[in-house]
């Protein structure tokens, strides 16, 4: 008899649920389903299940980056668990690290709602929800109550109100609460939806935060990896500057890339990107950018910066070409929204398969 979840029934189980949740806004579908995972929590053996369903094992997946042992080199993405609520349960379909946040000292709304929209012709979606989250110190207490320990970023950015020249006050009041509590940090200065937060790319603004960061590191008995998390609407010439601070400033890595403002070579059309608005696109539309940048950076530093790739990863072959394109780890979202629960266990086995 055949196994009822084998992959290709379990994609076209997906691909019939996702039918219903896309009937329903973006946002409201994310509650829905983070609902559902808490309740699922109560139900015996659900964790399990799902281990068996979702995860994939091999010594071959298994990767040291920056004095960190992953289980396999796919982790999810910041802003699906901003509040650290699911890191078991994400874990749970595959990922060997979850980047929780972004985080800010305080918590906050973010922007008024809709702030999310699907564009399916495009494999893609905008968001500009503003880094709403509860804020460092309820983070703190989710992730006081995993059980278990899969490694877990804490992406962590400034208050909205809180003006670019106080904003090293609030990335530190974020690094200092989340510091016992996760495994690696990344300062996250290029959402797009937060107003003049890319100003931070400046390096003289940005090297004030950095240096406050790695002098608090220094007075702890534990490392923790800190990351920049970058914009892939940036110039080379501000790539450069900022390789050269990460390497100056002692920095562990770039997370590469976040969301783009760019609406080039959509498929969705004029008016609805019209009506849509403002927002950071990810998906598909992102895929070259966030690669490019990869390749740019593997090659400037010469292999010696670690790289997290994020951008538009659709396929397992997507996240093959960003291992090779010199990702040490590669991160995914959007991809993981459109393809599905089982969409982890594709990409790791065909990391297997092709001995990447
Ligand atoms: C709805 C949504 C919310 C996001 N929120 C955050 C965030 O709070 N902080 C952050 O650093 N990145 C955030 N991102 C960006 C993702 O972490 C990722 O960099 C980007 O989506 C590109 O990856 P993808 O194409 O796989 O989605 C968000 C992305 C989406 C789609």
């Amino acid at each position: 008899m055949a196994n009822p979840f084998c992959a290709l029934h379990l994609h076209i189980m997906y691909r019939i649920f996702r039918f219903f949740l896309f009937c329903f806004s973006a946002e409201t579908v994310h509650h829905i389903i983070a609902f559902a995972l808490k309740v699922a929590r109560y139900v015996p053996f659900f964790g399990p299940i799902q281990r068996a369903l979702f995860t994939f094992r091999s010594p071959l997946l298994e990767r040291e980056v920056m004095g960190l042992k992953f289980k396999n080199p796919i982790g999810l993405a910041a802003g699906l668990d901003k509040n650290g609520e699911l890191v078991n349960e994400f874990s749970n379909f595959g990922f060997s690290f979850i980047e929780i946040g972004s985080v800010t000292p305080n918590p906050q709304p973010g922007n008024p709602k809709p702030r999310c929209f699907r564009l399916i012709p495009d494999q893609a979606i905008v968001n500009r929800f503003g880094i709403n989250n509860k804020g460092a110190k309820t983070v703190v207490q989710n992730l006081k109550q995993r059980r278990r320990r899969p490694i877990v970023g804490g992406n962590i950015s400034k208050n909205t109100l809180t003006p670019n020249e106080k904003a090293a006050d609030d990335y530190e009041k974020a690094f200092l609460r989340l510091y016992d509590y996760v495994d690696y940090f990344v300062i996250n200065v290029s959402c797009p939806n937060v107003e003049n937060l890319c100003q931070l790319h400046d390096v003289d603004l940005l090297s004030g935060i950095i240096d406050r960061l790695t002098e608090i590191r220094r007075c702890h008995d534990e490392y923790r990896p800190i990351l920049l998390k970058v914009s892939p609407d940036l110039s080379y010439e501000q790539l450069n500057n900022l390789i050269e601070l990460i390497l100056i400033s002692g920095l562990d890595g770039v997370v590469a890339t976040n969301t783009t403002t760019s609406r080039e070579g959509l498929r969705t059309s004029p008016e609805r990107l019209q009506a849509i608005g403002k927002g950071g696109l990810s998906g598909a539309p992102l895929k070259q950018k966030s690669l490019d940048i990869i390749k740019y950076i593997h090659n400037k530093t010469e292999g010696n910066l670690p790289i997290i790739g994020v951008g538009g990863v659709m396929t397992p072959q997507d996240a093959i070409d960003m291992l090779n394109a010199g990702a040490s780890l590669v991160q995914v979202y959007t991809g993981f929204i459109y393809k599905g629960p089982g969409f982890v266990r594709q990409i790791l086995k065909k990391i297997v398969k092709e001995k990447v």
